[in-house]
């Protein structure tokens, strides 16, 4: 509290990111969903190339090169993208985009009660009223209840984060097509990590109330660069554009645009470094359910997993031997752990813990 934040500050409850660990400490970093493989090695030689005298210049405002890759990578035109510092940054600007401020509507932003836990924070930020829908009891989301239920908009995460279900393309439809007035702002940032994933950038041609948005933090590695984008149609990436120029107008820096042009040209390591996390995370999958674990069907790059013993004693003796994940205090989450998965011999160090942790808590 402080009589120099204003009402909103003092009552707000921010986000809190997952653990960072302090400079130099030596830890299996399980719990933000980053990517445990490097990113493209096109991304070096664009920065070894990169000429830093260009630095004294403002960034374009519009990250061309990026929105040009991006619209080849998702076989859209670039009037459709619009690039933002990380997703984090683009879901607000929609937020304040698309959803409309309490006191210009009595209508609420529909989201589910388990999802992204930025969403509700953004919705108190930005004064817009929210109804939670709850998913069903086995975490699916049922596009039902988003049907016929009054609304100023609509989010979620696809697949679903913590829970890591997905619903498939067609339900993502039903959805716009029965909310022809609002915007449906379906966050993609774990969409490459199922085979033969869809994505509703398909739906972006035939529904203009679709915003899809995409990041580069998780399947292409880029985390440390900070680089989001929307998908849409014109009529939304112009709002979008109104928006940060009324916030920011160079939200990408030069360094960050050069890197992200790199990584969305390189499909073929996108394809590599994705493969390679499906498959560590079939194999965790079934080893967790060798030891009692019971989870939702994953179409992330991480496992919602709830371990056969205490959870937040689990998690805690795990951070205790330098393993990370994130554990959520808040009833029903509480139950589960959600894992980052890693790289294969990360994975083993994790079963490994784990093994002599149920163990003990078997044998206490
Ligand atoms: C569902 C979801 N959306 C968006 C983000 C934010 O990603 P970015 O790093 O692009 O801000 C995250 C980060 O973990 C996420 O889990």
């Amino acid at each position: 509290m402080s009589k120099y934040w204003n009402k909103l500050i003092n009552d707000i409850e921010p986000y809190v990111a997952g653990e960072q660990p302090k400079p130099g400490q030596k830890v299996i970093k399980l719990n933000t969903n980053e990517n445990p493989y490097p990113p493209s090695p096109k991304v070096k030689e664009a920065l070894d190339s990169f000429n830093p005298a260009d630095l004294r210049l403002y960034p374009d405002t519009n990250s061309t090169i990026v929105m040009k890759a991006a619209a080849k990578f998702d076989g859209v035109s670039e009037k459709n993208i619009f690039c933002g510092n990380g997703s984090d940054e683009v879901l607000a600007i929609a937020f304040q985009t698309f959803f409309e401020k309490k006191a210009f509507t009595g209508l609420p932003v529909l989201m589910p009660d388990f999802s992204y836990s930025f969403y509700p924070v953004f919705s108190e930020f930005y004064d817009i009223r929210r109804k939670t829908i709850p998913l069903k009891e086995d975490f699916r989301l049922d596009p039902d209840d988003y049907i016929g239920v009054p609304n100023c908009g609509i989010v979620f995460a696809n697949p679903n984060a913590p829970t890591s279900r997905a619903i498939a393309v067609l339900e993502v439809e039903r959805i716009a097509k029965a909310n022809p007035d609002s915007v449906v702002i379906v966050d993609e940032a774990y969409v490459a990590f199922e085979e033969n994933y869809e994505s509703a950038v398909s739906l972006i041609g035939k529904y203009n109330n679709i915003c899809v948005i995409r990041t580069l933090s998780k399947a292409f590695s880029l985390a440390g660069i900070r680089l989001g984008y929307a998908v849409g149609s014109e009529e939304l990436i112009e709002g979008l554009k109104r928006a940060r120029d009324s916030f920011n107008s160079y939200p990408v820096d030069r360094l960050a645009q050069t890197v992200a042009e790199a990584a969305l040209l390189d499909v073929d390591y996108y394809n590599e470094t994705r493969s390679k996390i499906i498959a560590t995370r079939k194999r965790v999958a079934k080893e967790l359910a060798g030891i009692g674990f019971t989870m939702p069907p994953s179409s992330a790059n991480f496992l919602y997993a709830k371990p056969p013993v205490d959870c937040g004693t689990l998690y805690q003796n795990l951070r205790n031997k330098g393993i990370l994940v994130r554990y959520f205090n808040k009833p029903v989450l509480n139950e589960y752990l959600r894992i980052t998965i890693g790289t294969d011999d990360e994975m083993k160090a994790l079963i490994e813990a784990i093994k002599e942790e149920v163990k003990n808590a078997e044998n206490s």
